[in-house]
């Protein structure tokens, strides 16, 4: 089934769909297929994940001349490098001549140029062929044996790729976003910790898990005692992101298990800034949370309906990871605390809507922003495409 552009639509009963974007105070939540049947997945794998703009990793994981890395995105594998000049490529991870993967999946490695471990071709870092190894009489035209490119774009340091090549430019993708995120400046941070998860829940559950505090009184009581569960508000506005804010109590500068910081306030960030948390999630794979004296991440990579790798990084200003004594590790603890209360509910919930029992529910006052996500995704189900314009 098509409407209109061409896209498919999604393998989900349109009256379903309708009820997600029905008005809020009167819609429901997504069908129980929507989180567990591996035809949605694989359709969100080419229309939401592959057709959009994904998160592959910060440029500082690419920087270095010779870089190279390999990054998931849908069901292609991209390979990110750094060239002499400093310029970054991306390409699909597929050797021109039988295939061979170029680098193994999730891996890094810095060289001069590109060989693959199958049978040694040898590209240079910008993908045009350099050497057919060993390949005898037998004529390779090196014009026609490039790696096959890959859209990327960057913002505030972090790497996007497009696969299909036609996504909306990335700024119109990041629509509102990008002023929003600006006085936090994540592009000059660096990444002090990362810890990566792997779970059994829809990466959308993660998502929706993510937009809301409604849950924060049952069971985040260390999240409770920095920031009250039912302050902030959510925003609407332009692009491909759903979020909001909360409050930080007075006590609190930042959320830690004890609220103090043991790092500074981000440089320049307006005073109200420094009493405030900003969660955001860009469509469809980076929660992007703003502290006052950090910034931490969660990318995911969907691999099943029932299973997604987070990744998440703490951002802290490089000349705070340069002091003697720096730790991150009070903000680390405290979002590893909450994000495995998180996980656990999202297990929880991946199990709930995969009962013949689920039946999609009402969202309450505390939960806008995930109405937002869900409106979001129901008309790309039903359309084919995210579309930031609304
Ligand atoms: S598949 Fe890469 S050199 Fe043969
Ligand atoms: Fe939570």
């Amino acid at each position: 089934m098509t409407i209109g552009n061409a896209s498919p639509t999604a393998p989900i009963p349109e009256d379903a769909l309708r009820r997600v974007i029905a008005p809020f105070g009167s819609s429901r939540t997504l069908p129980g297929k929507a989180y567990s049947s591996a035809e949605v997945f694989a359709w969100e794998q080419k229309q939401l994940f592959e057709a959009g703009w994904v998160c592959l990793c910060r440029e500082e994981e690419v920087c270095r001349s010779g870089d190279h890395r390999a990054a998931r995105l849908g069901r292609q594998g991209i390979l990110l490098t750094r060239d002499d000049g400093g310029a970054l490529h991306a390409f699909f991870n597929v050797c021109r001549h039988r295939g061979h993967e170029l680098l193994e999946p999730g891996c890094s490695a810095n060289a001069r140029a590109i060989r693959c471990p199958y049978h040694a071709w040898v590209y240079e870092l910008d993908g045009s062929l350099k050497t057919a190894t060993r390949f005898g009489d037998v004529a390779v035209d090196p014009a026609e044996h490039e790696l096959v490119p890959v859209r990327v774009a960057t913002w505030q340091g972090w790497i996007f790729a497009n696969v299909s090549g036609d996504a909306p430019p990335l700024e119109q993708w990041l629509g509102d976003l990008s002023d929003l995120v600006a006085p936090h400046a994540p592009g000059r941070l660096q990444i002090a910790a990362r810890h990566s998860y792997e779970i059994s829940s829809n990466w959308k559950i993660i998502t929706e898990n993510y937009h809301e505090c409604y849950h924060c009184p049952q069971i985040h009581p260390q999240l409770c005692r920095v920031s009250p569960p039912d302050s902030g508000r959510n925003l609407s506005l332009r692009g491909a992101w759903t979020g909001g804010f909360m409050e930080l109590v007075a006590e609190a500068d930042t959320m830690a298990l004890d609220g103090k910081s043991h790092s500074v306030p981000l440089p320049g960030l307006p005073s109200e800034s420094l009493r405030e948390v900003y969660y955001y999630g860009l469509l469809p794979n980076l929660l992007i949370s703003l502290h006052p004296d950090y910034v931490l991440t969660h990318r995911l990579e969907p691999r099943a309906a029932d299973r997604t790798f987070i990744e998440c990084q703490w951002l802290f200003p490089p000349e705070e990871l340069d002091r003697k004594n720096f730790s991150p590790d009070y903000a680390v603890e405290f979002w590893d605390v909450t994000n495995q209360q998180d996980w656990k509910a999202c297990e929880s919930v991946q199990r709930g809507v995969s009962s013949l029992g689920f039946r999609p529910g009402p969202l309450s006052a505390r939960e806008s922003a995930v109405y937002r996500f869900l409106t979001q995704v129901a008309r790309a189900y039903l359309t084919g495409r995210v579309n930031p314009a609304g």
